[in-house]
């Protein structure tokens, strides 16, 4: 069943010179999950953060840590992740050769597990997990980079996720990634999308502007 809409802000979008100040911030405008993006200049051509800063920021905010991982190989860091505070950790099947083992790895932690799937990775993907995983979450743009465009085709995915969830009875968060500002929000929302991730969208303005951005993606 499709869930009241929660907002993800990225922080990728923050300023990171003051990271535990913005996470702070973007948590007291409203977030309910704070998303994490984990990149290594190897799945993704880009370099964000690693785990010892999401343990820095976790006395910052006690809201939902939902930890997005664009990094391979992604099992030999799966308990630090853990140990540092993730509630959730989200994977990608092409990081990793046995993806049901890294589900096992990340519910043997404790901890929520997610299936990230690319904009040309099918919804089979996830068919065989669904029993298994907590959240899937739809890359309506190629990982690497915030500010890039909603890829409109996300829509059908969301769709086809929507319906094999709902068949399946179990409550997995079902949440889109990539290009969402206030227009593609109410799409993806439409489609049956009930977690936005929003870098772009929730951080831009500064401080000030946060609970207007995050009002104005709620619709
Ligand atoms: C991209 C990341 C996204 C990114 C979204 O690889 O997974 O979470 O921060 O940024 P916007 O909302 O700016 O497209
Ligand atoms: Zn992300």
């Amino acid at each position: 069943m499709q869930q009241s809409v929660r907002l993800a802000p990225s922080i990728l979008s923050a300023d990171f010179a003051q990271l535990g100040a913005e996470v702070r911030a973007i948590d007291s405008a409203g977030a309910d999950y704070i998303h994490v993006d984990v990149m290594d200049g190897h799945f993704v051509p880009n370099i964000t953060i690693g785990s010892s800063v999401v343990k820095s920021l976790r006395g910052c905010s006690r809201k939902v840590f939902d930890v997005h991982l664009m990094i391979s190989p992604v099992d030999l860091f799966i308990s630090d992740f853990a140990a540092a505070g993730a509630d959730i950790i989200t994977v990608h099947p092409e990081a990793g050769p046995h993806l049901h083992r890294t589900v096992q790895l990340i519910k043997a932690s404790g901890k929520k597990a997610g299936v990230a799937l690319n904009p040309a990775s099918p919804v089979s993907l996830v068919e065989n997990l669904i029993s298994d995983i907590d959240l899937v979450l739809v890359m309506s743009v190629n990982p690497g980079f915030g500010g890039q465009a909603f890829i409109p085709s996300s829509l059908d995915k969301i769709r086809a996720l929507r319906k094999m969830i709902d068949a399946s009875g179990r409550n997995i968060d079902l949440e889109v990634d990539g290009g969402i500002d206030a227009n593609t929000a109410r799409q993806a929302v439409e489609a049956g999308a009930d977690v936005l991730v929003a870098g772009t969208a929730s951080f831009k303005g500064g401080p000030g502007q946060y609970a207007l951005n995050l009002k104005q993606l709620r619709g």
